[in-house]
Order: C-alpha cells, then structure tokens, then sequence
C-alpha cells in the first residue's frame, strides 16, 4: 500500500502541530521517530481519518484520505497510542466483540479471530481474563485487534511504550513478521525499534520532518562519531558525536548517533534564526 502525504499542516488554535510535512510511504515497516510532543500522534490521527488537516493531503493506495475517509478506513487496522480493555472480558470474548463491530459476518468470527490469535502468539491465553495479562500481553492483543480485517494497512503508535525489554523485542519481532507485503507505519521515541525492522524512517520533531530514507542515511548526514578510551582503575569508553578529542579514533556512527545529530542540527538552526 502506497501512501503519499504533501505539504501537510495541522493547526490546533494558534500552534502548528505539523508543519508543511511532506513524505512517501511504501510496503513494508515504516518508522515515525521523534521525542514527545514532536507531532507523532497528530499525525497518525490524520492518516487514519480521525483528524482534518489544516492544509495539504494524504493519498493511501491512490485515495484522498479528507475526501473519501470511509474507503480509507475499510482498509486500515489502528492501534492507537491509548487504549483500554474491558478487563472482566476474556481476548476471545474482546477480539469477537471489536470483528462485530468491524462487520465481519458472524460465520468468518471464529476464524479470523484464531487467525490474530496465533500471529501474535496468544493463541493459548485466549479464554484468560484480560485483567490477568501483563503490559506486552495488551499489547499483543492491541496489535491483534487491528489486524481484524486482515488489512493491508496497519497504524500502530508507540506500541513498545511500557514494554520490558524482553517484551519489546519479541514485539517487534511480531510486527517486523506479519508487516511482509502489508505496508505497517509505527511511530516510536525509541531508535532500537526503527533499527530491528523497519526499511523506511522518517524523524520529526517539533512539527518539522527533519528526515526521510532508509534507517541507515540517517547516519550518512555528515556523521562524524569518535572512540577514545581511557583508563582511571577501570576503563570508559567515550563515544563523541562531532568534534575529536585528543587521542580519539573516528568510528563507525549508530543510528542512534545519527538521530541525535538530527535533532542537534534542527536545535543549533533555530537558535541561529531566533538571534
Ligand atoms: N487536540 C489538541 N489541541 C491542542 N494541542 C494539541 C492537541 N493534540 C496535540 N496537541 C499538541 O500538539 C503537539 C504534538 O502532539 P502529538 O501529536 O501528540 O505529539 P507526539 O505524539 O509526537 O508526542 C503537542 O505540543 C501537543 O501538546
Ligand atoms: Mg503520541
């Protein structure tokens, strides 16, 4: 699924949450990384029908999200930053509830709803009570809702909140599996989980996209990361983004070190422009 977003603004009152964000998406994971506040949120709500742009569009799979929401929305699987579950219910008895309300026909229920069970592997907590299940369990079980339908576009924002490490990884790894030839878009303050899995990223931060391409450009923006060590008893390694210290080696930038020079060149400008 393709999806194309042109000059797109949001304005809440007077603050412009996105600001002139231009941006292409295509099959396969997607990663929308940026501190909070930065407008993650504001714009998954757009790509998903809920929220109006100011200005400019978005196009999913050939059609205009603003003129035709309801197309859009036959299409989409969303889970969003938010949620709650019934917590008396059981997953199977949510999962049932949320594919009525999705209108799968009654017949189809039971199957697809095995179906999510199994690629987020909960297939054997299926009649446990939801307020037994642990944070990566939920969410788990978010991921699975919005795959009801099967759809070629699943939304997922900053689904590893909350997560213990462990739990992180192996979420990742569920959504990396089934994002295949579904075009998945996951936003997310945290570099490791654009690195795992996804082959495009786009960083926005305070309303502006500073960047877009393959995980591994972000580090080729004039990068320039140095590796000293010294020795005090025990031995620290330093790792500096940008100008050597005596007796540092240049070492291969992280994507991490790539982000934070994003971010460092958006900051340095605006305190230019504001002098
Ligand atoms: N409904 C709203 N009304 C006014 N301001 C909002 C609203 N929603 C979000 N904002 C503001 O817009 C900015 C971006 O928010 P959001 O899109 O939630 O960012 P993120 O998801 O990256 O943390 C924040 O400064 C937030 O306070
Ligand atoms: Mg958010």
């Amino acid at each position: 699924m393709d999806i194309q977003i042109r000059h797109l603004v949001k304005q809440y009152g007077s603050y412009r949450a996105l600001d002139d964000s231009s941006l292409s998406i295509g099959a396969g994971m997607f990663g929308l990384l940026g501190p909070n506040g930065a407008g993650k949120t504001t714009f998954m709500r757009i790509l998903t029908t809920q929220l109006v742009p100011t200005s400019g569009e978005v196009v999913v799979g050939g059609v205009d999200v603003e003129r035709e929401p309801s197309a859009i929305r036959q299409q989409l699987g969303y889970l969003p930053q938010e949620f709650g579950f019934y917590q008396s219910l059981s997953a199977f008895a949510m999962l049932d509830y949320i594919a009525a309300m999705k209108n799968i026909p009654c017949a189809q229920r039971a199957q697809e709803i095995e179906r999510v069970l199994h690629e987020v592997n909960l297939t054997s907590e299926a009649k446990r009570k939801l307020g037994g299940y642990s944070s990566g369990m939920k969410q788990r079980l978010g991921i699975a809702q919005s795959m009801l339908g099967n759809h070629q576009l699943l939304v997922v924002d900053e689904p590893t909140v909350g997560l213990d490490p462990e739990e992180r990884i192996r979420f990742r790894n569920v959504l990396a599996r089934i994002a295949g030839q579904r075009t998945v878009v996951l936003s997310t303050h945290i570099v490791a989980d654009i690195e795992a899995s996804c082959s495009g990223v786009a960083v926005l931060r305070r309303s502006k996209l500073l960047f877009s391409g393959p995980p591994a450009k972000l580090v080729q923006a004039g990068c320039s990361v140095f590796s000293s060590m010294t020795q005090h008893g025990s031995t620290a390694t330093l790792r500096v983004l940008g100008e050597p210290a005596l007796g540092s080696v240049e070492v291969e930038p992280a994507i991490e070190e790539g982000y934070l020079l994003h971010l460092r060149t958006q900051t340095a400008r605006r305190s230019a422009s504001s002098d």
